[in-house]
This record gives C-alpha cells, structure tokens and sequence, in this order.
C-alpha cells in the first residue's frame, strides 16, 4: 500500500491561511540579515519573502556585505533590537568563515523576544519547561510537530527516535515530542548500533545531514518517517532517507522537497506573528 505523503506544501499553505488573518490585524514586521553571498542562502531567504507576501507581512532585507567586521555586525544587531517597528529578526546561517567562531555570540546579541528563529538560550530554554512554554520554538522543530498534527499523526506514546543532535533540530524536536508525550531516543555519529535504534521507532526524524543514510531495511513495518535533509545530489535533490526504498515500508513519509522545508518557513512566519502578540501585550 502507499504511504500518506506527509506534503509540506498543504500543511504550510493551511498554517498560512490561518496566520494571514492575524498578520492583517498585529502587522508585524519581519527584518532578514543576510552577510555575504552564499547561493543556497539567497535561495532559502528567497522562498522567506515569498512567504512573506503571500500573508502580506512586512518584510525588510538587510544585505550586508561578505568582509563586515564582527563589531559592525553586532551594530546592526543592535540597532535592530532597538528598533520598535521591527518585529523580529534573524542571521541567516552560515556566516562567512571569519565570523563562525562568533556565532554563539550574534545568537546571544538578539533579544529573545525578537529572536524569530528561537535558537537563543532563553527560547530554547521555555521549549524545554513544557509546550505551554513554547512561546518561540526554533522553526525547523515546529514545522515537523505542526507537520504531524495536520496529517492527524499520533505523537502521545509513540516510540519517536531522533537521529541527528544538533541545536537547531535534533535536540529542540527531541524536546518538543517529549512535550507531546512522546518516548524519545535521541541518536547520533557515536551512537552503537544506529539501525538496531531505528528499528525500534514509531516515528522517525531524520535529521542527520547525509544523502539517503536512512534505508527501508533500516525501519520497522508501518512507521512514520519525516525526512529533514535536503541535498543536491548527482540524481537531484535527495533528503537523509531513501524515499523509494522506504515507500514501500512506511505509513508516512515526508517527501524532500516540499516536506519539512515549508514547514520551517511557514513556522518563522507564526513566530513573528507570536512575537509581535506578545510584544503588544508587554507594551
Ligand atoms: N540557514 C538554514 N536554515 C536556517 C534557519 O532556519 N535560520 C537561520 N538563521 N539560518 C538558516
């Protein structure tokens, strides 16, 4: 039997309608920082704005320039943090090589009620008290939860095994199916016996970062299999499951592209609409 295909495009276009509304009433104002010219940056920033406009929320682009040093960046942080007509912000990743070992500090720079991308400590630390609490949850993470529900897919006592630990995805979603009573295994490079963890999985996020790692022989019978990666392979763009192995096997399956990719885009967008209703609310 096929799978249901888990389509990111539905689910996103359906978390948009529901955003349009509130977007037209809270008017919020969303600021892109992008440095330097990394290509699939411009692309990802790209289907940002066209999210964007099709709820009709402001958008600003600052484009700043590859060589900036890390104390002019901080100046734009700061100037966008005191900006009250911006809502919300995020840097786009990656940075240029001379501002990597930066990064845990221009996270820090924003302010956590501006922080669209919710990868600061304060967010990620409230996704951690409980879902109510969730109040700017990173957006990968939230565009996977969100994409569960629309397809009416039971979290509450699944076995969710995580493959991939990393800040932005594999631990925040660890947390956050935890939050909806899930039992969660988080696995990664060191982890003993990958497939045998796999194996033991209702629901598995792959999240690991490598082309088609994740294969049929890998997953039990009917499981539920959301796909996070997304590469550019000599066949196309290919995410970290093998898609036509798994076909045959699973219930589910997130296709790449038009999966999780949506999702996170359509999940910035309600953080920023988050964002400005809490900022209303503290004014
Ligand atoms: N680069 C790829 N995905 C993301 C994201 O969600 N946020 C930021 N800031 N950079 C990214």
């Amino acid at each position: 039997m096929s799978p249901l295909i888990l389509d990111g495009k539905i689910a996103s276009k359906a978390l948009l309608d529901f955003l349009k509304p509130l977007v037209e009433t809270l008017d919020p104002k969303l600021t892109v920082v992008q440095v330097g010219n990394d290509p699939a940056s411009a692309s990802y920033i790209k289907q940002k704005v066209k999210s964007c406009d099709s709820v009709g929320m402001r958008h600003e682009h600052r484009h700043l320039d590859e060589n900036i040093t890390i104390e002019e960046l901080m100046e734009v942080i700061d100037g966008l943090n005191n900006d009250s007509d911006v809502t919300g912000f995020f840097v786009q990743l990656p940075l240029p090589a001379h501002l990597k070992s930066h990064e845990p500090d221009i996270i820090k720079a924003i302010d956590p009620m501006k922080d669209i991308d919710g990868f600061g400590a304060y967010n990620l630390g409230k996704v951690f008290l409980s879902k109510d609490f969730e109040h700017l949850p990173p957006a990968t993470p939230s565009g996977i939860i969100r994409l569960l529900e629309h397809f009416d897919i039971e979290i509450a006592g699944k076995h969710a095994v995580v493959v991939g630990r990393s800040n932005t995805v594999g631990k925040p979603v660890a947390i956050m199916l935890l939050n909806r009573n899930a039992t969660v295994t988080i696995c990664h490079s060191k982890t003993a016996d990958l497939a045998e963890q796999i194996k033991q999985a209702d629901i598995v996020i792959a999240a690991v970062g490598k082309p088609k790692m994740i294969t049929a022989d890998m997953v039990k019978d009917g499981a539920v299999v959301v796909d996070v990666g997304i590469h550019r392979t000599d066949e196309g763009l290919s995410g970290d499951t093998d898609f036509e192995g798994l076909e045959s096997k699973v219930s589910a399956i997130s296709p790449v592209p038009g999966g999780v990719g949506p999702m996170t885009v359509a999940s910035l967008i309600r953080n920023c609409v988050t964002a400005k209703e809490r900022q209303m609310a503290i004014r």
